[in-house]
Formats: structure tokens, sequence, C-alpha cells
């Protein structure tokens, strides 16, 4: 079928396969280009592995350090005429790169809050890998099942305690205006928001997998934060969100406990604002990332997920020395965002931003094109108006 962008609000509702297929491999290309990763991961289990962190997190681990990937995520297959969701489309290709290269990979579709699908994950890495050395937390999801009580709990992405105001630019349509959202109105947003993006799940996984014996000797684990600057602290920092973040860098000691015996560690990674599936759902934060871009772009310090993730690998979490971390313990490579030249001159910019000037001080079209590279367009080598089979499977999904 002949597959172009379908575009509802802040989400695309079409994927291309080939386009996707472009980016992963571009993805691949990135960390070949940095060359090997010494004393990297093995045998790695990334939870939340066919999109954004989670995808760049495997890629690095696979073709930067030779290592078995298992990834666990919730996508859709493609139905004859219905293309595919971008994280299947993405993991397909991961996995014939892998073959390609020899290097095992196995994917699991499946709601990673189950304790069902923990199962199933534990099965395979018993059947196949026996152990892993590390285990990637990246979900980004605005619901869970509770699996002890089936409660189905909503995050939020509100303030609380006052009404926030502040820009934000519809992306598509380069609007810049004035939004206002409204404070949590009970505690109830707050709690249901720590459930779906705290630890608990997180901390579920560690569980269970030791439990069962699936942790190597030294296994690290790593999941995902986000500061970000003072002008998003009322959506996101001190936001509902936020209040999730906390939860899941709380959870840290607790894990380190948990692994003390056989000698792992717990790790939270404060990444970089990005274009992903999951930030683009976010007020105001777009805006801010079409400025950060612009900036660091200027600076030749901008990086994408695979940039990342990539040096999170090479130069924190495998790097031969001891991991630096922050007064509060995380790991940060959110360090060249946050620079005090970045965040000056973002500032400035804020002030003047509008819809008349959106092209000229933000890389507005830098946003775009990355959203639309999350779903396999605009990539120059494809040609959209042509036929593509939408029916691509996954080599290890039966
Ligand atoms: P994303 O939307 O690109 O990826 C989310 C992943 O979770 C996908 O693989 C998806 O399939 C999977 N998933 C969602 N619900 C699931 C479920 N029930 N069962 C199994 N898999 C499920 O998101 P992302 O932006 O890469 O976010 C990953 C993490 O990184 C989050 O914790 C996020 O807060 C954090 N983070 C994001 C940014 C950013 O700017 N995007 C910055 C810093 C940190
Ligand atoms: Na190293």
């Amino acid at each position: 079928m002949i597959i172009q962008p379908r575009v509802r609000g802040f989400i695309c509702l079409t994927s291309h396969p080939e386009g996707t297929a472009q980016h992963v491999k571009q993805q691949i290309d990135y960390v070949k280009s940095k060359g090997k990763i010494d004393n990297g991961p093995k045998k790695v289990l990334v939870i939340g592995a066919s999109t954004g962190f989670g995808l760049a997190s495997r890629i690095t681990a696979a073709f930067g350090s030779d290592a078995d990937t298992i990834g666990v995520f919730f996508e859709k297959p493609a139905a004859p005429g219905k293309p595919g969701t971008a994280g299947w489309y993405n993991t397909a290709a991961f996995e014939k790169e892998a073959q390609a290269a020899g290097l095992y990979a196995k994917s699991i579709n499946g709601d990673a809050f189950s304790d069902e699908i923990k199962k199933q994950t534990i099965a395979l890495i018993k059947e196949d890998l026996g152990q892993v050395d590390l285990v990637v937390y990246s979900l980004a999801s605005p619901r869970r099942t509770h699996p002890k009580t089936g409660t189905v709990h909503t995050s939020v992405l509100k303030p609380i305690g006052q009404t926030f105001t502040d820009k934000t630019v519809d992306f598509h349509s380069g609007v810049v205006s004035d939004i206002s959202i409204q404070p949590v109105e009970s505690e109830e947003d707050i709690d249901n928001t720590i459930t779906v993006m705290g630890g608990e799940d997180w901390k579920f996984w560690i569980e269970q997998m030791k439990k069962a014996g699936v942790l190597a000797e030294g296994a690290k684990t790593v999941a995902y934060s986000y500061i970000g600057p003072e002008l998003t602290y009322p959506i996101y920092r001190n936001g509902t969100i936020g209040k999730a973040k906390d939860d899941l860098e709380g959870t840290v000691p607790l894990l380190n406990d948990l692994l003390s015996d056989i000698g792992g560690r717990s790790y939270v990674s404060v990444n970089k604002a990005l274009v992903t599936q999951s930030s683009s759902a976010i007020p105001v934060v777009p805006l801010y990332i079409s400025l950060l871009y612009k900036v660091m772009k200027e600076k030749g310090i901008h990086e994408g997920t695979i940039e990342q993730m990539q040096r999170l690998f090479a130069e924190r979490l495998y790097a031969d020395r001891e991991i630096p971390l922050d007064e509060k313990g995380r790991i940060r490579v959110d360090d060249w965002e946050m620079r005090d030249d970045v965040q000056t001159e973002v500032a400035k910019l804020w002030e003047q931003i509008s819809t008349e000037n959106l092209e000229q001080i933000s890389d507005i079209v830098g946003y775009r094109n990355d959203f639309f590279n999350l779903f396999g367009f605009n990539f120059d080598a494809i040609d959209y108006n042509k036929d593509t089979n939408e029916l691509v499977n996954i080599p290890s999904i039966k």
C-alpha cells in the first residue's frame, strides 16, 4: 500500500516500514562509527525497546558491544491495508540487522506491567541466555493495569498547586499561543501518575528477575529520568510527572540493596529533552525543545536519542572509571542541555518567541523533521508515493 503521514494532534497514525528501517539503520551506523565500547554489556534486557531511548539503548548494546538483546514493548503489527506501529517496524528492522551481524535478538510484544509478560521474559532469558548483565527500563505509558489489584491507573500531565500559563506551540501549524493548564484536583491524580510512571514496576521486574536467578553477578540496571529548565518546572519536574520521576529516582537505593549480594547496581540516568512519541504529548515542552535544538546545534553540541545512549554507555555506564553521579546519585547525560550558556540563550529566546519569528529563532523545522522521522517519514531516499509492503514481520515473533 501507499503509506503517507496521517497526523492527528501530536500523534501520527501511520508509519512507514522502509522509512523506519532507514531510521534504525542510521542509528546502527552511528553506533558503529563510534567504535566498540570496551567491557560493555553482553546480555541485555530492554523494557520499552521499540522506540525512543529504549530502542537507542538496544542498538547501542547490540552494535556497540555485540550484546545479545531481548526487547519487551507494546506495539501493533500491521494488518492488510493497515500499517503497523513505528515500534513494530523499528523492531523488525533491528532484528534483521542484528541477525545479519550474527547477534542474538528476540522480542516480546505485550504489557510489560503484567506478571504474565515478566514470566514470559524470565523464561526466555533462562532458556536462551541464562542470565543478563544489564536491564534497561525505558517505559513511557499513559496507563498501567496494576498486576496485584487489576486497577487501571491513568497518568496525568498537570501542574500541582496552581494554574500554569505559558507559551506552547502547535508544531504542525507553527502557531505559538498561550496555554493555561489547570492544576490537579486531587491527590489521586498525583498517586495515579506515580503508579504509572514511578519506580514500582521497575522494582517488580528486578525483584522477580533476581528471585528467578536471571541476573548475573555484577548486573546493572538503569532507568531514565528528566529534569529540564525552570521554565518547564510547573508542568514537568514540579508537576505530576515530576513526582513520578522522584519516585523512580527514589527506587535506586531499594534496588541497590536488593542487588548488593550479587554485586549489582541500579542507576537513574537523567537524559536530554528529545523529540519522541512521549515528549511530543507534553504541552510547552515541544516549544522548549525547538529552541534548545537551535541553540545546541549552533554550539555544535546537539545530540539525538542515539548519541545520548551511545554516550551513556561508553562514557558513563561502561567507562573504565567510577561512574560520576550528581548530588542526588543520578547519572547526568543532560549535562550539555543544562549548561549555563545553553540555558541562558534558550531563556532569552523564550521571551521573544512568537508565531511570526518561530522559523527564524527556533529549530521548529528540526523538531518536525525528527517527529516525522520517528514514524519513518521525511527520508529523502524514500519515495512515499510508491507502494510499500506494510506486512512486515518481526522475525522472533510468530
Ligand atoms: P517512547 O514513547 O519513545 O518509548 C516508550 C517505550 O515503552 C516503547 O518501546 C513502548 O512500546 C513501550 N511501552 C509503553 N507502554 C508499554 C507497556 N504497557 N508494555 C510494554 N511496553 C510498553 O518514550 P521515550 O521518550 O523514549 O521515554 C522512555 C523513558 O525516557 C521515559 O521514562 C521517559 O520519561 C524518559 N525520558 C524521556 C525524555 C524525552 O525527552 N523524550 C527525556 C528524558 C527522559
Ligand atoms: Na568501557
